[in-house]
Parts: C-alpha cells; sequence; structure tokens
C-alpha cells in the first residue's frame, strides 16, 4: 500500500504526477478557495503525508488528530502558517522551499518600490478616470530612487537580492540584520546599521525578514516617527511584522510619506480596511513570488520534498 498525502489546493498536473508516483492522493481540488478547516481536520486524520501552503494553519490542535503524518511540506518559504514547535514533539519533519523564489521576490519588492515613490497606480487611475486635462509643474510628483538611500530590515537572500538590484541605481545601502553579513557588504557596497539609525537615514525601508514572535510588529508608532516624512515603507516579508493601525496613523497625519504592501496582517484584506482608502498606498495581493517559472519551481520543490521525507531520506529544505 502506497503512503498517503493530502494536498491543499490544486497545483499542476506536472506536479500532482510526480507525487503520485510514490503516493496515494487526495486534494483540495479548487484553485482560489482555502480548504475549510473541517475539511483539513478530517482529511489530515490518515495521511502521512501534507503538502500545505501558507494559506493553512497548521497548528497544534491539527496536527493532535493527525497520529500518521509524518511530514508537512510548505509551498512558501516562509512557515509562520505553522507550528513548528509542536511538529517537533511529535516528530514530524517540517520543509520549505527558500531559493528558488528568491530573485522572483526581489523582483516585486522592487517593482512595488518604484510604483509607490513614482505614483504608478495613482497616476494611471488619474489618467483612466478623466482627470488629465494638462501637463503641470508639479503633477503627480514623487520620490527619486536614483541616488536615493535604501535600508533593508533583513539581510537573507531576499534582502542581498534587494540590494543587488539597488546597485544599478547607484543607491547607498544600509542594512540591519541579526548579525552582520561581511561577506556580503564589500560585493553589494552596504554598510551595517543600528536598527533606528536604519529608520533615520533611509528614503526606503524595506522589510526583508522572516516572521517571528520577535519581529511582529517589529514596525509600530515609535519606530514610524523615526523615519522622514518623505520615506517609504515597503512590506513584502509578512503583515504582522508591521502594526498596520500605527501605519495607517503615520501615513494619514503624513509622519511618512507612502507605504507599498504585499502582504496584512488578515488576508485577504478587508476591503473597508482604513489602509485602502489611503492614495499614498499601493497595496498588491501577495504576488511576490508570483511568476510561471517561480511558482511552478515551488510546487516542484515542495513535491520533492514530500517525496524524499516520505521515502526516508533528507528533503532538502528541512525546517525541523
Ligand atoms: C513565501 O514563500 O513565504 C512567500 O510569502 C510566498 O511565496
Amino acid at each position: 500500500m502506497k503512503p498517503k498525502v493530502y494536498i491543499t489546493r490544486r497545483i499542476p498536473d506536472e506536479i500532482i504526477a510526480k507525487i503520485e508516483t510514490v503516493c496515494d492522493i487526495r486534494m483540495w481540488d479548487k484553485t482560489d478557495i482555502p480548504v475549510p478547516r473541517e475539511v483539513l481536520e478530517k482529511e489530515i486524520a490518515g495521511v502521512d503525508g501534507l503538502f500545505c501552503l501558507l494559506t493553512e494553519t497548521v497548528d497544534r490542535g491539527l496536527l493532535e488528530k493527525a497520529p500518521q503524518l509524518k511530514i508537512i511540506s510548505n509551498m512558501a518559504v516562509g512557515y509562520n502558517n505553522i507550528d513548528i514547535e509542536a511538529a517537533k514533539e511529535k516528530g514530524i519533519t517540517v520543509t520549505n522551499t527558500p531559493g528558488v523564489l528568491t530573485e522572483t521576490t526581489a523582483d516585486l519588492t522592487f517593482a512595488l518600490l518604484m510604483a509607490t515613490a513614482r505614483r504608478l497606480i495613482e497616476s494611471s487611475d488619474y489618467l483612466r478616470e478623466g482627470s488629465w486635462k494638462t501637463w503641470s509643474p508639479m503633477q503627480l510628483t514623487g520620490q527619486d530612487i536614483y541616488g536615493a538611500t535604501l535600508g533593508i530590515i533583513g539581510m537573507g537572500r531576499i534582502g542581498a537580492s534587494l540590494a543587488k538590484r539597488a546597485k544599478g541605481f547607484d543607491m547607498n545601502v544600509l542594512y540591519y540584520n541579526r548579525s552582520r553579513k561581511l561577506s556580503l557588504e564589500e560585493d553589494l557596497n552596504m554598510t551595517f546599521v543600528e536598527f533606528d539609525f536604519l529608520l533615520k537615514e533611509s528614503d526606503f525601508v524595506c522589510i526583508m525578514t522572516p516572521y517571528t514572535p520577535e519581529t511582529q510588529d517589529l514596525i509600530g508608532a515609535r519606530e514610524l516617527s523615526l523615519m522622514k516624512k518623505t520615506s517609504i515603507l515597503i512590506n513584502t516579508a509578512r503583515g504582522g511584522i508591521v502594526n498596520e493601525d500605527d501605519l495607517y496613523s503615520a501615513l494619514k497625519s503624513g509622519e511618512i510619506w507612502a507605504a507599498g504592501l504585499d502582504v496584512f496582517e488578515q488576508e485577504p484584506i478587508s476591503l473597508d480596511h482604513p489602509l485602502l482608502t489611503l492614495p499614498n498606498v499601493v497595496a498588491v495581493p501577495h504576488i511576490g513570488s508570483a511568476s510561471i517559472k517561480t511558482r511552478m519551481k515551488m510546487a516542484d520543490l515542495a513535491a520533492e520534498n514530500l517525496v524524499l521525507a516520505i521515502n526516508e531520506q533528507t528533503p532538502k529544505h528541512v525546517v525541523v
């Protein structure tokens, strides 16, 4: 009898076929609706492996219902949706998909930075709604990117790739990280600074750190008050790293100039969320890694991790 695996969303057929060579599969066969909790609780009861997304909360309660479970393969680099301690206690391997989404996520981060600085969405709406009557000296003016100071909080793979892109724009790159990355500093021409110094000096502050209990609400009223009035906050990491009430107040009062957000405390963000009423917010629906090639690579790597663990081999990327 083949081991049993549950897949929490419709994934591409070739990836399903790969898993099916070694496992019996059941799958939540929808593309745009997450598996309901009660369905997941039933399905997980008899399986050896779980292929899941960041939309599934894999907490202790769920794991209690999965006596056979050996592997949770998360199709994401972030794994804040999984109770890692509980998995570890139960001897369940957890894997993720780092590396394959680095460049695509850095691209989106830089795109969001540019769109926010140069008010691209607002300008496009302005044209489409018929407000464009003439060229005017200060119409829709934004902030310069070329030669500006970029502050990166979190110098992992994606942070380093963002710094590479900044080089082409002759930006002055500052970074803050738990540990100094001396080997990268020279290559990427960037400077390690204290956290508050980065907030005070940067024209752009980009959050590139994982979401953990330590980074929850890392950016709140105090941090926003340190930033320049002309500065822009970009978050493509996780919504909970920024306190959204404080961000709203800072944007509304002009304490900071704008924000580009790919991630939110609650996803999808509610359409009546105050942040969405502000013209100086560019908001996109968690699309950091959303290129066709990268999403295929993430699915493929998640499948490979799953199959390796099921076959009692070491997966490529083990969290615990
Ligand atoms: C991740 O992988 O953690 C991203 O947020 C989605 O690609």
